[in-house]
């Protein structure tokens, strides 16, 4: 846990937010132990900007991964910050109900939830069947 925090503490400091100020960062763990981080990157049209998850999301892809056993999203403040709606169906395409979600701030980590907490019966892959 302690690599993935301090990995999600630096996607925190590099986010580019200068719209929201809301600095996010989100690691992700794939089943091969490997982990794959980002940052939220805001944009002055502002629906064009994206989270921190999806960033994370995209690095694993690109590493040649597809399995997500764990995410940590830190964010800052006093109320805990859960994946938006959009972000729980992102990685829903990567991971099951039992996927561990890391709910931290800088200081460490406030709660664990499981995915199909987050998105109770959720649409997936195996909705379409082999691809
Ligand atoms: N944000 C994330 O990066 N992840 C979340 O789970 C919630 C929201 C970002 C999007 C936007 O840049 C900023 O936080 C404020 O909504």
């Amino acid at each position: 846990m302690d690599d993935m925090l301090k990995l999600a503490r630096t996607m925190m400091a590099r986010a580019y937010a200068p719209y929201s100020k809301f600095h996010v960062g989100a690691v992700v763990k794939s089943d091969d132990g490997s982990l794959h981080a980002g940052c939220n990157v805001e944009n002055s049209a502002y629906p064009q900007g994206w989270c921190a998850e999806a960033s994370a999301i995209a690095a694993m892809v690109g590493a040649g991964q597809r399995r997500i056993l764990e995410c940590v999203v830190m964010a800052p403040g006093v109320e805990i910050v859960t994946p938006c709606g959009g972000c729980r169906q992102k990685l829903r395409e990567f991971g099951g109900d039992d996927m561990l979600i890391h709910l931290c701030h800088p200081d460490g980590l406030h709660r664990t939830v499981t995915l199909g907490t987050l998105l109770p019966m959720s649409f997936g892959p195996h909705n379409l069947g082999p691809a």
